[in-house]
């Protein structure tokens, strides 16, 4: 097992499946073009392979699957079912709903039971001019779906100053209404956001401003959530539960638990740092080969992670989810 010095180690992996994506959300494609899976993306045979040699080579316990969009991704099935024998655990999956009532068969079939679901707003309007893709209803239906199918979900909101402020609260309770968890994510430093400071703070809404919108409504306690948990959770007594994933104003880097997998083979370690390590090549490798090569370049990512906060990157949350 590797180790740092702060006793850190990679514990949750996270694998984007695919770049592509039928959105083209503003905070995260700036120029609003739609993005397509990049050229050189892994087969859902390597990723599964790549899966297995980092349970062995780090430790891995949990698996999240990302994108781009994962759901759009052909390589779906064939690697939800390699990785659903590997005794992970834990597998979940991050989407932003449009295909979720169309793929959920799959997903329960494949033994997925948690899902984390992008939702900005529910102003279809709103809706059409951050996502500019996609389509409310269908995300709302497919929660629905999923819902009744047993899933546990949690609602991602990134709060935009000026886009959708107002969303706090219609969000809140319509998620408390129907058990799912909401998390408000503070707006993280990546890609055109870590160079422009200016529109980054214009669109900035930290944990003490959602809190205080929250507080005029409803009473809340902290919450427990697991110590590597990026949350900080909350509890409104005989409603349900919120949380809110502070990169800036509660910095949970000490405790980073996470090692990413980008969908043409490259590992990063911290969201924070431009380095990357590309493994695409040793997971055509028997098992050997590959395991000491992959142990020398996981010590490498663990040491890219950030001593205390995160402090932006060049790395884009469309290439590497979340
Ligand atoms: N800041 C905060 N959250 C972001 N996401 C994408 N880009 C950013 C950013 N710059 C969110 C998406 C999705 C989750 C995986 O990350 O909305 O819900």
């Amino acid at each position: 097992m590797i180790v740092d010095r702060q006793g850190r180690r990679f514990r949750n992996l996270r694998i984007s499946l695919t770049s592509a994506c039928n959105y083209a959300c503003t905070y995260c494609v700036p120029n609003g073009k739609r993005l397509v899976a990049a050229q050189d993306e892994l087969s859902a045979e390597a990723m599964a392979r790549g899966v297995a040699y980092l349970i062995e080579a780090a430790g891995i316990e949990r698996l999240r699957i990302t994108g781009g969009e994962p759901l759009v991704s052909p390589k779906l099935e064939a690697f939800m079912t390699a990785v659903g024998q590997m005794g992970l655990e834990d597998i979940s999956l991050t989407t932003n709903g449009q295909l979720l009532a169309k793929k959920l068969p799959l997903l329960v079939n494949a033994g997925i039971r948690r899902l984390n679901v992008s939702l900005d707003t529910l102003d279809a309007s709103a809706f059409r001019g951050i996502a500019r893709g996609g389509d409310l209803a269908t995300v709302l239906d497919g929660m629905n779906e999923a819902s009744a199918a047993g899933m546990k979900i949690k609602v991602n909101m990134v709060p935009l100053r000026g886009q959708n402020l107002d969303q706090v609260m219609p969000l809140l309770d319509y998620c408390l209404e129907r058990g799912y968890e909401l998390r408000f994510i503070e707006l993280m430093r990546m890609g055109h956001l870590a160079k422009d400071s200016n529109a980054f703070l214009q669109q900035f809404v930290s944990l003490q401003q959602l809190l205080s919108l929250i507080g005029e409504r409803y009473e809340y306690l902290q919450a427990d959530a697991p110590v590597d948990a990026t949350a900080v959770r909350y509890e409104i007594p005989g409603q349900g539960h919120f949380g809110v994933i502070a990169n800036e104003s509660v910095p949970f880097c000490r405790t980073c638990s996470r090692l990413r997998l980008s969908s043409t083979g490259w590992l990063h370690g911290c969201l924070s740092s431009s380095n990357r390590h590309y493994i695409g090549d040793l997971l055509d490798k028997p098992r050997h080969q590959a395991l000491p090569a992959l142990q020398r370049l996981l010590v490498k990512a663990l040491g890219d992670k950030q001593e205390v906060a995160f402090s932006g990157g060049a790395t884009v949350m469309k290439i590497i989810g979340g």
